[in-house]
């Protein structure tokens, strides 16, 4: 059999890839081949540590080129796949993976944190998926890669697409919302043979939700939440979403393939109820 992980020629453009999941997927990615667009917000932490992601593709061999863009911002998003092209010439493969949480108790949730988060998480991947899908419809074939995808949209959604998450109402919409705009899209793009998918992470070790693992007692009890026994890495992430962008997986569309320990499983169930 054909080992068809390989994404040698491809163009992918990761949002978010700067820190954690995001940055795990770019290096993943690159490592299987391909030039790999790593964005990050402008200025400050994020524009060093976008940097600091694009020399360490480069150390290992890879191709990468780091782009600053807001991705809610609809103006920054054309901007990004602008300089994907100017730098590669093409775009192939799209990890919306960029996404924040502002928690609080409904009560106290200000307009701005809802809307905050609802930009970046819900309408910030769909102009990302917009600008991709008119990437994939307008440029050339790759001649190479006959009867595959011309294009693959990835969301990096959330084990809260269907787990209830109180204190992040925002947060929770968005990832729901992540689940019909992904199935839409890929029953919208697959006569395009654009393929359409997402990941959902369970608790993965980053910076997002560094007190749920930072103590003892606080890794304790988020373990009793994932029946599998470890808190995951993104790595494990980048390994599904290499799967995700290849054509190893040439033949899923529209599904959400869940990377949680088991989170999803209802663990509080085992020998109750
Ligand atoms: C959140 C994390 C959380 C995990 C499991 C993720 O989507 O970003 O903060 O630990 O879901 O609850």
């Amino acid at each position: 059999m054909q080992h068809t992980t390989d994404l040698n020629g491809r163009v992918a453009v990761v949002t978010g890839a700067s820190s954690g999941i995001g940055r795990a997927i770019a290096i993943g990615l690159a490592e299987a081949g391909a030039r790999v667009v790593v964005n990050h917000r402008a200025g400050g932490d994020s524009q060093a540590r976008g940097a600091a992601v694009v020399e360490s593709i480069q150390r290992s061999g890879g191709t990468a080129v780091a782009a600053a863009a807001d991705i809610s911002r609809e103006a920054d998003v054309d901007h990004l796949f602008e300089q994907a092209v100017q730098h590669f010439g093409r775009v192939d493969i799209l990890v919306n993976n960029a996404g924040v949480e502002h928690p609080s108790p409904i009560a106290d949730m200000t307009l701005a944190d809802w809307q905050r988060v609802i930009d970046v998480n819900l309408t910030g991947h769909f102009l990302c998926a917009r600008a991709a899908a008119r990437a994939f419809k307008t440029q050339p074939p790759d001649p190479s890669r006959q009867n595959r995808s011309v294009g693959n949209i990835l969301f990096i959604s959330s084990v809260h697409e269907v787990i209830p998450w109180a204190f992040q109402v925002n947060y929770a919409a968005s990832k729901g919302g992540i689940s019909l705009l992904m199935k839409s899209l890929a029953q919208e793009l697959a006569p395009d043979r654009i393929r359409v998918n997402s990941i959902a992470p369970g608790a993965i070790r980053t910076a997002i939700n560094q007190p749920a693992w930072d103590t003892p007692q606080a890794l304790a009890k988020l373990l009793e939440l994932i029946p599998y026994g470890r808190i995951g890495e993104p790595e494990d992430i980048a390994q599904a979403a290499v799967w995700l962008a290849s054509d190893a997986s040439d033949y899923v569309t529209g599904t959400t393939l869940f990377v949680d320990g088991g989170m999803t499983l209802y663990p509080e169930f085992r020998g109750a109820g």
